[in-house]
This record gives C-alpha cells, sequence and structure tokens, in this order.
C-alpha cells in the first residue's frame, strides 16, 4: 500500500545503483565504494569520550524532548568564533537530529500547497523531496561553469520570482564542490527581499573546505536572517554522521514554525549524543582539522592519479566529492551500472542530482589513499577498454 504522495517522488536512482552492488557483494565480488558520503575516520577522541562518559549515566536514558539549552549556546558559540555571526541561542537555534531530518520538514513548516520553491540543478535531493512531501511545486535553477556554478537571478523571469515562496542554496556544495563569494549571498539578500523569498542555505560542508580557505557562511551577510536560516551538521565536520545531530539557525519565524512542527513529530536526540555534539562545538577547529587535511591529501592523490589516468577532472576547493565530466558519451547511469559491473568500482551518477547533473559523476574521497589508488587502477582499464572499443 502506498500513498499518492509517495508516487509523486522521484524514483531513487541511488536505491536502484544500491541494489546492483548489494547482488555484487552476495556474489562475493570486489567492491570499492567511492559513492558514499559518509566520513570514514572516526570522530575526534575528545567526542568519543564525552560520548561514551554520558552514555555510561543511567539518567542520560529519558527522553530530551528539545535541545539542552547548553547545545543551542555552544551553536551561538560556534558561529561567533567561526564565522563572526552574532545568535540568539534562545530563539534562532534549532537543534535536529541530522540536517537531512529539518530539511525534509522544513517545507511542511512554512509552505501550503501549490507554493512554489525555487531548487538549483544539480541539488542534493532532499531539497525537492522536501517540498513535494509538502505539496509545493519545484522550479530547477540550472548551476552553470560560465556563472561559477552559483545561480543566475538575472536570468530568471520576474513571474517566477513573484510566485516563489523558498530558494534553497548549498555552498560548498553536494554535488557540485563551489564556493559561494559573499557578494553572491548579499545579491541573494538583496532578491529575497524584493520578491520576499525565504531563504535555506545548506551549509553541510561549512570546515571541509582545503587550501587553508574558509567558506562564507550566509549569515554572515547584513540582513540574512531577515530573510533566511542556514542548516549546519556535526556529521561531516566532526565524523558525527551516525549520531544524527545537527541544527537549523538564522530567521526566528522559520525556527518558531519547524520547531512547532517538530514538537508533534519529534522527542528529541539523546542526551549523550547531545553532550558530544555542544564539546564539539565549543573545542571548534582543533577537533577537525586532521581531518581537513586528510580529506586534502586524497584530494591531491585522487585528482592526480585521475589525471594521469586520462581523465582530465577539475580539483575541488571543498567537500569529499569530486565532480567529474565522463570522458565519452554515455547517460551517467548507463556509465555507472557498467563501470560497477566491470570493475566495482561505485560512482554516484549526476543525474541523481538532476538534469543538469547528466553526463557527470560524483566521486568520493571517503576512502583511504590505497584503495583509492586501486579504484583508480580499475578505472583506468575500464577507460582504456572503452576508448579501444
Ligand atoms: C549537502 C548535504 N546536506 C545535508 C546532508 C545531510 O546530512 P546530515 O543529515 O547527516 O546532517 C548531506 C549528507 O550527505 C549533504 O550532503
Amino acid at each position: 500500500m502506498k500513498s499518492h504522495r509517495l508516487h509523486t517522488l522521484p524514483q531513487g536512482i541511488f536505491k536502484k545503483l544500491a541494489e546492483h552492488k548489494e547482488q555484487m557483494k552476495r556474489q562475493g565480488r570486489s567492491i570499492i565504494d567511492l559513492s558514499i558520503g559518509s566520513p570514514d575516520l572516526p570522530p575526534h577522541p575528545e567526542i568519543l569520550d564525552a560520548l561514551s562518559g554520558w552514555a555510561a549515566d543511567p539518567s542520560a536514558y529519558g527522553y530530551t524532548l528539545k535541545a539542552l539549552p547548553s547545545f543551542n549556546e555552544a551553536v551561538a558559540d560556534f558561529y561567533d568564533k567561526r564565522y563572526k555571526v552574532a545568535i540568539d541561542p534562545n530563539h534562532e537555534v534549532l537543534q535536529l537530529s541530522g540536517t537531512q531530518d529539518g530539511l525534509s520538514q522544513l517545507a511542511l513548516s512554512c509552505i501550503n500547497p501549490g507554493d512554489l520553491a525555487l531548487i538549483p540543478d544539480p541539488a542534493y535531493p532532499i531539497y525537492e523531496i522536501g517540498v513535494l512531501l509538502a505539496g509545493g511545486r519545484v522550479i530547477r535553477l540550472p548551476l552553470k561553469q560560465e556563472n561559477r556554478y552559483l545561480v543566475d537571478f538575472s536570468s530568471l523571469p520576474g513571474e517566477v520570482l513573484e510566485r516563489a515562496k523558498l530558494l534553497y542554496l548549498n555552498y560548498p556544495g553536494n554535488p557540485i564542490p563551489e564556493m559561494a563569494p559573499l557578494s553572491f549571498f548579499e545579491e541573494v539578500v538583496f532578491y529575497a527581499k524584493k520578491y520576499d523569498i525565504k531563504v535555506i542555505h545548506d551549509f553541510a560542508y561549512s570546515e571541509l573546505v582545503y587550501d587553508g580557505r574558509r567558506a562564507h557562511s550566509f549569515l554572515s551577510v547584513p540582513g540574512a536572517k531577515e530573510v533566511g536560516v542556514e542548516f549546519n551538521s556535526l556529521s561531516k565536520t566532526f565524523s558525527m554522521a551516525g549520531c544524527r545531530i545537527g541544527y537549523m539557525a538564522g530567521n526566528q519565524e522559520m525556527v518558531e514554525s519547524l520547531a512547532s512542527l517538530m514538537s508533534h513529530t519529534h522527542y528529541g536526540i539523546f542526551l549523550p549524543v547531545q553532550k558530544a555534539a555542544e564539546k564539539a562545538l565549543r573545542q571548534g577547529e582543533i577537533l577537525f582539522r586532521d581531518h581537513v587535511n586528510t580529506y586534502q591529501r586524497r584530494r591531491d592523490f585522487l585528482v592526480q592519479r585521475l589525471r594521469e589516468a586520462g581523465w582530465e577532472v577539475s580539483q575541488p576547493p571543498a567537500t569529499m566529492f569530486i565532480w567529474a565530466r565522463i570522458p565519452y558519451a554515455v547517460s551517467s547511469m548507463e556509465f555507472c551500472e557498467e563501470l560497477m559491473e566491470e570493475t566495482g568500482v561505485v560512482l554516484v551518477p549526476g543525474e541523481t542530482f538532476g538534469k543538469q547533473g547528466e553526463g557527470y559523476v560524483r566521486i568520493s574521497l571517503v576512502q583511504p589513499e590505497t584503495l583509492l589508488d586501486e579504484a583508480v587502477r580499475r578505472i583506468k582499464g575500464f577507460l582504456e577498454v572503452k576508448a579501444g572499443a
């Protein structure tokens, strides 16, 4: 039995690929999974200590219902120290059991059926899913290389901007690992005010930035809090993906709306997880610096090896992904299916993220260099066969 609403959701390409992968595993085939975005590095020992210490406390097992005030204060402290952004911990922060959960429910809390949302193409799939679950309509905004993968507002018809209620953004982005300059966020605030659009900036990769650069928080632009919110997560920054903890910060009205919805649907996050996250946020960079260095080394290694293998990929400035154009004419799904079947290397087809992703694949850095090396060896052999075919 399936609801009509479920039928409105895009079919999961990822699911089809995952089934193929599982089938190959059952057959005992050797798989190198470069499709996943889940950190393989463990959290810093101080986070593990905090978590296990609190987990040993027998009084920590009741419903928490909502965030500990000290967690919200730690978020405000993190934003102050990292981005020089002032956040009111009592009214401008909402704890989430992972940003995925918040992103899936946000539209439900603030738009009505038929309302319009603007979503980049390609983009992380949950934005569209959340809007469709809320009965909203979606217009996809192509991200083009000639615009440095930034949304081009000047190309949007006035009537679209007039009707739009929500705008989703994600910098540094998944799947396109690009960063946004501050001037772009200023432009976003200008358009959001002019057309009364609420902005949702997904900042999940806020700290996985390389070469000594830093990403800008959307909230650091004057007026941003009047028009929008930022989602941030402990999953990638602190390698706490399985703990399921993140938060949304910014516009008070949007915080209140989602909090109100979640007061019906959620009973809070396990206290030891909240405490460990609080510790992570308070300690900040010293708990993730080594991870960032490791991802950067892997990025350098993988980019170099792929280029040596004849695949001209560009070097991502941030995130845990390379976004690569497939070197010959084939659909991204077909390429990934065939590559997996022939070599056991699993990538994500670009079309998973929208029509504009066609012709590309996403390659994850979430494996040690020895496996990345072996993956490139297999990919090279595959591409050589294709070139000779
Ligand atoms: C861009 C982006 N946003 C949000 C999420 C969800 O992260 P979490 O729910 O673990 O906070 C992910 C996870 O891969 C992501 O890549």
